[in-house]
Protein backbone atom coordinates (compact mmCIF):
# COMPACT_ATOMS: atom_id res chain seq x y z
CA UNK A 1 0.00 0.00 0.00
CA UNK A 2 0.91 3.48 -0.68
CA UNK A 3 1.47 5.50 2.45
CA UNK A 4 1.58 8.65 0.91
CA UNK A 5 0.04 9.24 -2.70
CA UNK A 6 0.25 12.40 -4.84
CA UNK A 7 -2.09 12.96 -8.24
CA UNK A 8 -1.14 16.27 -10.67
CA UNK A 9 -0.39 18.41 -7.32
CA UNK A 10 -0.52 21.97 -8.10
CA UNK A 11 0.54 24.94 -5.53
CA UNK A 12 1.58 28.27 -6.28
CA UNK A 13 2.02 31.06 -3.45
CA UNK A 14 1.51 33.90 -5.66
CA UNK A 15 -0.62 34.28 -8.62
CA UNK A 16 2.92 34.81 -10.17
CA UNK A 17 4.22 31.65 -10.68
CA UNK A 18 3.49 27.74 -9.88
CA UNK A 19 5.83 26.68 -7.49
CA UNK A 20 4.82 22.83 -8.00
CA UNK A 21 3.40 22.42 -11.66
CA UNK A 22 1.64 19.26 -11.53
CA UNK A 23 3.27 16.20 -9.40
CA UNK A 24 2.63 12.52 -8.82
CA UNK A 25 4.09 10.32 -6.63
CA UNK A 26 4.05 7.41 -4.28
CA UNK A 27 5.70 6.63 -1.06
CA UNK A 28 5.22 2.90 -0.42
CA UNK A 29 4.36 2.12 2.97
CA UNK A 30 7.50 0.92 4.93
CA UNK A 31 9.81 2.61 2.74
CA UNK A 32 12.83 4.98 3.61
CA UNK A 33 12.45 7.49 0.91
CA UNK A 34 14.22 10.79 -0.12
CA UNK A 35 13.36 13.34 -1.72
CA UNK A 36 16.69 15.84 -3.32
CA UNK A 37 16.39 18.89 -5.61
CA UNK A 38 18.64 21.98 -5.84
CA UNK A 39 17.39 25.22 -3.82
CA UNK A 40 14.12 25.98 -4.43
CA UNK A 41 12.67 23.61 -6.16
CA UNK A 42 10.10 23.13 -4.05
CA UNK A 43 11.00 20.48 -2.11
CA UNK A 44 9.70 22.00 1.52
CA UNK A 45 6.19 23.42 -0.25
CA UNK A 46 5.65 19.65 -0.69
CA UNK A 47 6.71 18.74 3.22
CA UNK A 48 4.47 21.76 3.54
CA UNK A 49 1.55 20.31 1.46
CA UNK A 50 1.78 17.10 3.25
CA UNK A 51 1.49 18.10 6.70
CA UNK A 52 -1.60 20.20 5.70
CA UNK A 53 0.20 23.53 6.58
CA UNK A 54 -0.28 24.67 2.90
CA UNK A 55 -3.28 24.26 1.01
CA UNK A 56 -2.95 22.74 -2.44
CA UNK A 57 -4.38 24.81 -5.39
CA UNK A 58 -5.61 21.63 -7.23
CA UNK A 59 -4.24 17.42 -7.64
CA UNK A 60 -5.01 14.98 -5.05
CA UNK A 61 -3.16 13.67 -1.53
CA UNK A 62 -3.64 10.68 -0.24
CA UNK A 63 -1.90 9.69 3.23
CA UNK A 64 -2.52 6.26 4.58
CA UNK A 65 -5.57 5.69 2.75
CA UNK A 66 -7.26 9.00 3.41
CA UNK A 67 -8.00 12.27 1.19
CA UNK A 68 -6.07 15.32 2.93
CA UNK A 69 -9.33 17.19 3.22
CA UNK A 70 -9.96 19.77 6.10
CA UNK A 71 -12.48 17.10 7.57
CA UNK A 72 -9.59 14.63 7.25
CA UNK A 73 -6.64 16.78 8.57
CA UNK A 74 -6.55 15.60 12.38
CA UNK A 75 -6.81 12.40 11.53
CA UNK A 76 -3.97 12.59 8.86
CA UNK A 77 -2.31 14.31 11.64
CA UNK A 78 -2.25 11.52 14.11
CA UNK A 79 -0.78 9.25 11.75
CA UNK A 80 2.33 11.87 10.87
CA UNK A 81 5.24 13.61 12.31
CA UNK A 82 7.26 15.98 10.90
CA UNK A 83 10.84 17.54 12.07
CA UNK A 84 12.10 20.82 10.67
CA UNK A 85 15.69 21.69 9.80
CA UNK A 86 16.19 24.36 12.58
CA UNK A 87 16.42 22.33 15.96
CA UNK A 88 15.47 25.96 18.06
CA UNK A 89 12.23 26.77 16.67
CA UNK A 90 10.67 23.21 17.45
CA UNK A 91 10.60 23.86 21.43
CA UNK A 92 7.97 24.57 23.35
CA UNK A 93 8.72 22.80 27.28
CA UNK A 94 10.67 24.41 29.88
CA UNK A 95 12.55 20.70 30.28
CA UNK A 96 13.18 17.56 27.81
CA UNK A 97 10.59 15.80 29.47
CA UNK A 98 8.01 19.11 29.08
CA UNK A 99 8.59 19.00 25.51
CA UNK A 100 8.00 15.16 24.49
CA UNK A 101 4.61 15.15 26.55
CA UNK A 102 3.55 18.62 24.30
CA UNK A 103 1.87 16.44 22.01
CA UNK A 104 0.39 13.79 24.12
CA UNK A 105 -1.44 16.35 26.47
CA UNK A 106 -2.95 17.95 23.04
CA UNK A 107 -4.13 14.43 22.31
CA UNK A 108 -5.58 14.40 25.62
CA UNK A 109 -3.25 11.36 26.67
CA UNK A 110 -3.83 10.20 30.45
CA UNK A 111 -0.78 11.59 32.74
CA UNK A 112 -0.78 8.20 34.26
CA UNK A 113 0.53 6.77 30.86
CA UNK A 114 2.47 9.78 29.95
CA UNK A 115 5.54 9.21 31.75
CA UNK A 116 5.76 5.39 30.80
CA UNK A 117 5.59 6.94 26.78
CA UNK A 118 7.80 9.59 27.22
CA UNK A 119 11.10 7.60 28.40
CA UNK A 120 10.47 4.82 26.28
CA UNK A 121 10.94 7.47 23.69
CA UNK A 122 13.73 9.38 25.14
CA UNK A 123 15.35 5.81 25.30
CA UNK A 124 14.58 5.55 21.38
CA UNK A 125 16.92 8.54 20.48
CA UNK A 126 19.58 8.11 23.31
CA UNK A 127 18.32 10.73 25.10
CA UNK A 128 16.78 9.16 28.67
CA UNK A 129 19.44 10.76 30.76
CA UNK A 130 18.63 14.41 29.45
CA UNK A 131 14.73 14.12 30.79
CA UNK A 132 14.75 17.31 33.46
CA UNK A 133 17.66 19.24 31.18
CA UNK A 134 16.69 22.88 29.73
CA UNK A 135 15.93 21.87 25.80
CA UNK A 136 18.18 25.43 25.50
CA UNK A 137 21.56 23.40 26.52
CA UNK A 138 21.09 20.54 24.49
CA UNK A 139 23.61 20.37 21.28
CA UNK A 140 21.97 21.26 18.05
CA UNK A 141 21.98 17.61 17.58
CA UNK A 142 20.66 16.40 21.01
CA UNK A 143 18.08 19.08 20.64
CA UNK A 144 16.64 17.16 17.29
CA UNK A 145 17.22 14.13 18.96
CA UNK A 146 14.22 15.42 21.23
CA UNK A 147 12.20 16.79 18.38
CA UNK A 148 12.06 13.56 16.97
CA UNK A 149 11.24 11.48 20.37
CA UNK A 150 8.42 14.21 20.58
CA UNK A 151 7.04 12.84 17.12
CA UNK A 152 7.44 9.34 17.59
CA UNK A 153 5.59 9.85 20.76
CA UNK A 154 2.47 10.41 18.65
CA UNK A 155 2.88 7.07 17.28
CA UNK A 156 2.24 7.91 13.47
CA UNK A 157 3.21 5.86 10.84
CA UNK A 158 4.43 7.99 8.25
CA UNK A 159 7.53 10.62 9.44
CA UNK A 160 8.41 13.92 7.36
CA UNK A 161 12.08 15.59 7.92
CA UNK A 162 12.96 18.15 6.29
CA UNK A 163 16.45 18.88 6.04
CA UNK A 164 16.25 17.70 10.04
CA UNK A 165 20.20 17.72 10.13
CA UNK A 166 21.45 20.15 7.82
CA UNK A 167 21.82 23.05 10.42
CA UNK A 168 24.12 20.43 12.37
CA UNK A 169 27.92 20.05 12.95
CA UNK A 170 29.23 16.60 11.37
CA UNK A 171 28.95 15.16 14.87
CA UNK A 172 25.02 15.91 14.62
CA UNK A 173 24.34 15.21 11.55
CA UNK A 174 25.93 11.42 12.30
CA UNK A 175 23.53 10.98 15.68
CA UNK A 176 20.39 12.18 13.72
CA UNK A 177 21.21 10.18 10.28
CA UNK A 178 21.68 6.61 12.91
CA UNK A 179 18.84 7.71 15.12
CA UNK A 180 16.56 7.86 11.70
CA UNK A 181 17.87 4.82 10.73
CA UNK A 182 17.56 2.85 13.89
CA UNK A 183 14.10 3.90 13.82
CA UNK A 184 13.34 2.77 9.80
CA UNK A 185 14.41 -0.61 10.98
CA UNK A 186 13.37 -1.03 14.41
CA UNK A 187 9.74 0.37 13.79
CA UNK A 188 9.31 0.36 9.93
CA UNK A 189 7.58 3.12 9.88
CA UNK A 190 7.47 5.26 6.63
CA UNK A 191 10.17 7.88 6.12
CA UNK A 192 10.26 10.60 3.43
CA UNK A 193 13.64 12.14 4.41
CA UNK A 194 14.55 15.57 2.42
CA UNK A 195 17.70 16.02 2.09
CA UNK A 196 20.94 17.11 0.62
CA UNK A 197 23.18 14.56 2.29
CA UNK A 198 24.06 12.16 -0.26
CA UNK A 199 25.27 9.74 2.09
CA UNK A 200 21.79 9.25 3.18
CA UNK A 201 20.49 9.31 -0.14
CA UNK A 202 22.58 6.82 -1.56
CA UNK A 203 21.10 4.55 1.20
CA UNK A 204 17.26 5.46 1.19
CA UNK A 205 15.13 2.53 -0.73
CA UNK A 206 13.96 5.25 -3.34
CA UNK A 207 14.50 8.37 -4.68
CA UNK A 208 12.51 11.23 -5.48
CA UNK A 209 13.81 14.36 -7.44
CA UNK A 210 12.85 17.37 -7.64
CA UNK A 211 13.59 20.38 -10.06
CA UNK A 212 11.72 23.96 -10.65
CA UNK A 213 8.17 22.10 -9.43
CA UNK A 214 8.39 19.43 -11.11
CA UNK A 215 9.81 15.46 -10.46
CA UNK A 216 12.68 14.79 -12.95
CA UNK A 217 13.43 11.76 -11.72
CA UNK A 218 12.38 8.68 -9.19
CA UNK A 219 14.39 5.33 -8.77
CA UNK A 220 15.87 3.73 -6.75
CA UNK A 221 19.48 4.80 -5.51
CA UNK A 222 20.85 2.95 -8.20
CA UNK A 223 19.40 4.24 -10.72
CA UNK A 224 18.82 7.50 -10.27
CA UNK A 225 22.92 7.70 -9.69
CA UNK A 226 23.52 5.71 -13.24
CA UNK A 227 23.19 9.14 -15.07
CA UNK A 228 25.88 11.31 -13.31
CA UNK A 229 25.42 13.75 -16.46
CA UNK A 230 21.76 13.90 -15.75
CA UNK A 231 22.13 14.95 -12.21
CA UNK A 232 24.47 17.37 -12.89
CA UNK A 233 22.41 18.85 -15.66
CA UNK A 234 19.65 19.28 -12.18
CA UNK A 235 22.56 20.35 -10.42
CA UNK A 236 23.16 17.59 -7.98
CA UNK A 237 25.40 15.97 -6.09
CA UNK A 238 26.64 12.39 -7.37
CA UNK A 239 28.07 10.26 -4.09
CA UNK A 240 31.60 10.70 -4.03
CA UNK A 241 32.52 6.83 -5.39
CA UNK A 242 30.41 7.17 -8.50
CA UNK A 243 32.63 10.24 -9.00
CA UNK A 244 35.02 7.88 -8.25
CA UNK A 245 33.88 5.47 -10.94
CA UNK A 246 33.99 8.17 -13.53
CA UNK A 247 37.64 9.21 -12.76
CA UNK A 248 38.65 5.39 -13.30
CA UNK A 249 36.81 5.19 -16.19
CA UNK A 250 38.81 7.49 -17.65
CA UNK A 251 41.86 6.06 -16.75
CA UNK A 252 40.97 2.50 -18.32
CA UNK A 253 39.85 0.64 -15.21
CA UNK A 254 35.95 -0.39 -15.01
CA UNK A 255 34.30 -1.30 -11.88
CA UNK A 256 30.57 -1.41 -11.29
CA UNK A 257 28.56 0.79 -9.93
CA UNK A 258 29.15 1.22 -5.58
CA UNK A 259 26.72 4.64 -4.11
CA UNK A 260 29.72 3.62 -0.93
CA UNK A 261 33.25 3.86 -0.22
CA UNK A 262 32.90 1.02 1.43
CA UNK A 263 31.46 -0.98 -1.71
CA UNK A 264 33.53 0.63 -4.62
CA UNK A 265 36.64 -0.13 -2.07
CA UNK A 266 36.45 -3.94 -1.78
CA UNK A 267 36.02 -4.31 -5.27
CA UNK A 268 39.41 -2.37 -5.93
CA UNK A 269 40.90 -4.66 -3.51
CA UNK A 270 39.78 -7.56 -5.38
CA UNK A 271 41.02 -5.97 -8.75
CA UNK A 272 44.55 -5.40 -6.71
CA UNK A 273 44.51 -8.65 -5.65
CA UNK A 274 43.60 -10.00 -9.18
CA UNK A 275 46.22 -8.41 -10.91
N1 LIG B 1 6.30 31.73 1.92
C1 LIG B 1 6.68 31.87 0.64
N2 LIG B 1 6.17 32.86 -0.13
C2 LIG B 1 6.53 33.00 -1.43
N3 LIG B 1 7.39 32.19 -2.06
C3 LIG B 1 7.93 31.18 -1.34
C4 LIG B 1 7.60 30.97 0.04
N4 LIG B 1 8.29 29.89 0.48
C5 LIG B 1 9.01 29.44 -0.57
N5 LIG B 1 8.79 30.22 -1.67
C6 LIG B 1 9.39 30.01 -2.99
O1 LIG B 1 8.95 28.77 -3.50
C7 LIG B 1 10.00 28.08 -4.17
C8 LIG B 1 10.21 26.71 -3.54
O2 LIG B 1 10.66 26.90 -2.19
P1 LIG B 1 10.92 25.70 -1.20
O3 LIG B 1 11.23 26.31 0.12
O4 LIG B 1 9.79 24.75 -1.28
O5 LIG B 1 12.22 25.04 -1.85
P2 LIG B 1 13.19 23.91 -1.27
O6 LIG B 1 13.35 22.91 -2.36
O7 LIG B 1 12.72 23.45 0.04
O8 LIG B 1 14.57 24.70 -1.13
P3 LIG B 1 15.76 24.52 -0.05
O9 LIG B 1 16.61 23.39 -0.54
O10 LIG B 1 16.50 25.82 -0.12
O11 LIG B 1 15.17 24.27 1.29
C9 LIG B 1 11.20 29.00 -4.08
O12 LIG B 1 11.30 29.73 -5.29
C10 LIG B 1 10.90 29.91 -2.93
O13 LIG B 1 11.51 31.16 -3.10
MG1 LIG C 1 13.53 23.48 1.97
Amino acid sequence: MAMIEVRDLKFSYNDADETIKGISFDVEEGTYTTMIGHNGSGKSTVAKLLAGLLEKKSGEIRINGMDLTLENLNKIRSCMGIVFQNPDNQFIGSTVRDDIAFGLENHCVPQPEMDGIIEANAAKVGMTDKLDREPSHLSGGQKQRVAIAGVLAMKPKLLIFDEATSMLDPQGKDEIKRVIKEIHKESGLTILSITHDIDEVAGSDRVIALEKGRIVLTGTPHEVFEDPERLKKIRLDVPFAVRLREELHQLGVEVGTHLTMEGMAEELCQLHSNM
